[in-house]
């Protein structure tokens, strides 16, 4: 089975709450490149490591994807991300 594009995991997994990068459940925790500066710890400093950290365990209402996705999948959906924090979502 082909594996899923980092762009097609993020609609599976995470637009519900995560949709264009916001966040509907904490509005202001987006996944916006100034809001993960802000609030997702070591994000200046690992960039896609803190992404990948976060989404493996969960943090608070955000569940934890260890169990739901693949460690090749939460990369490839962490790198998804940071790409689009760096382009701003457009
Ligand atoms: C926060 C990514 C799925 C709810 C975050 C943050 C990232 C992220 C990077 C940090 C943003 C920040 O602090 O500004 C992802 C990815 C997902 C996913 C890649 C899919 C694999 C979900 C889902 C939900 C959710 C399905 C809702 C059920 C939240 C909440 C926060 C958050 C509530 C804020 C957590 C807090 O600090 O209290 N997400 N997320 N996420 N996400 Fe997700």
């Amino acid at each position: 089975q082909e594996a899923l594009s980092g762009s097609q995991i993020f609609s599976n997994s995470c637009a519900a709450c995560h949709i264009n990068g916001n966040n509907v459940v904490v509005a202001n925790k987006t996944l916006k490149k100034e809001a993960l500066i802000k609030y997702l710890k070591g994000y200046e400093e690992d960039g896609q490591g803190a992404i990948i950290n976060q989404v493996t365990k969960g943090k608070n209402a955000m569940p934890a994807f260890k169990n739901r996705l693949t460690h090749e999948e939460i990369k490839s959906v962490a790198a998804y991300v940071y790409k689009q924090s760096e382009k701003g979502w457009q």
